[in-house]
């Protein structure tokens, strides 16, 4: 596989309240966010030169600072204008973006009280997620755990959280999968490395409750537009069992986007009506003027 290293590519990042040279976008060895996992991130995708849900991102951005004790010095208005510069000055129009937030160092223990906190802000074209995506791809079961609440910070969105996931996704990728399917320290079905998971069910769309990962915006938006057709939503615990009940399963994430499913560990399954609607309503939706998505959603 020929990659392009992430550190070596043209274009501007946004660091720490201005655009500089992607590669001059560097931090030092001695960081408490790489040593302590002090940072939290977003994911966010452009599409026909607009920021999908740019306000909802941003607001979980500080929100998810805020769980990891720290206060990201630029406020929200600050850091929408930020993400759209970035757009611009790089020149995209259909991308996907990056802002994270770290503790920097000024202090390397496990304490980081006297850090300063970072932002950086990348874009770059990424066209889906999966490479099969519309094909459906095939999970493994993952054999690590989503931890109860106590145990992490399951609502930040922080770094240290994906720890699991990365090892999750790398086992399934040397299994031949694609990704992986959680299950939570409960046994209950969670989600996947990097997306939420919807089962269609006899013509209702199941979905476990995010108690202890990501509610994620692509999530909410899903469901917004399923209850817009009439498709009765349910969330709820739910365990891994009833993946045998279901007529079609889907992964919703901003990088995922709407993502069929076609296997999970030995069961499979066939993309369908609702998921095909979905994926479809999704697209439209995400290429609708900012004003207009709201309206577009049901609570
Ligand atoms: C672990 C995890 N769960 C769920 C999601 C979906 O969240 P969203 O739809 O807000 O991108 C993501 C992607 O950000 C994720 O990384």
């Amino acid at each position: 596989m020929s990659l392009v290293p992430f550190d070596d590519r043209d274009g501007l990042i946004w660091f720490d309240g201005a655009l500089i040279p992607w590669r001059d976008a560097k931090l030092h060895v001695l960081t408490h966010g790489l040593h302590y996992a002090s940072g939290v991130f977003e994911g966010e995708r452009a599409y026909a030169g607009n920021i999908f849900r740019l306000r909802m991102h941003t607001e979980r951005l500080i929100g998810s600072g805020r769980i990891l004790g720290f206060e990201i010095p630029y406020t929200a208005d600050e850091i929408d204008a930020a993400c759209i510069a970035v757009l611009k000055a790089n020149g995209l129009t259909d991308s996907y973006l990056r802002p994270i937030a770290w503790r920097g160092s000024e202090m390397l223990s496990v304490s980081g009280q006297h850090t300063k906190i970072h932002l950086a802000i990348a874009a770059w074209v990424w066209p889906a997620y999966f490479a099969d995506r519309m094909a459906g791809v095939a999970l493994d079961w993952a054999e690590w755990r989503r931890p109860d609440p106590t145990t992490a910070p399951t609502a930040s969105k922080a770094t240290g959280n994906y720890m699991i996931g990365t090892l999750s996704k790398h086992k399934a990728e040397a299994n031949g999968f694609a990704d992986a399917m959680m299950l939570d320290w409960r046994g209950r079905l969670a989600e996947a490395t990097g997306a939420n998971v919807f089962l269609a069910i006899d013509g209702a769309l199941h979905t476990p409750t995010p108690d202890c990962f990501l509610d994620g915006i692509t999530r909410r938006t899903v469901m917004g537009l399923a209850r817009r057709r009439q498709i009765p939503v349910i969330e709820r615990a739910m365990q891994p069992e009833e993946f045998e009940r279901a007529q079609e399963v889907f992964l919703a994430g901003t990088a995922a986007e709407v993502t069929p499913v076609r296997q999970i560990g030995d069961r499979h399954f066939t993309p369908g009506q609702i998921t095909e609607t979905l994926l479809q309503d999704y697209e439209a939706l995400v290429r609708m003027a900012p004003d207009e998505v709201e309206g577009r959603l049901v609570a």
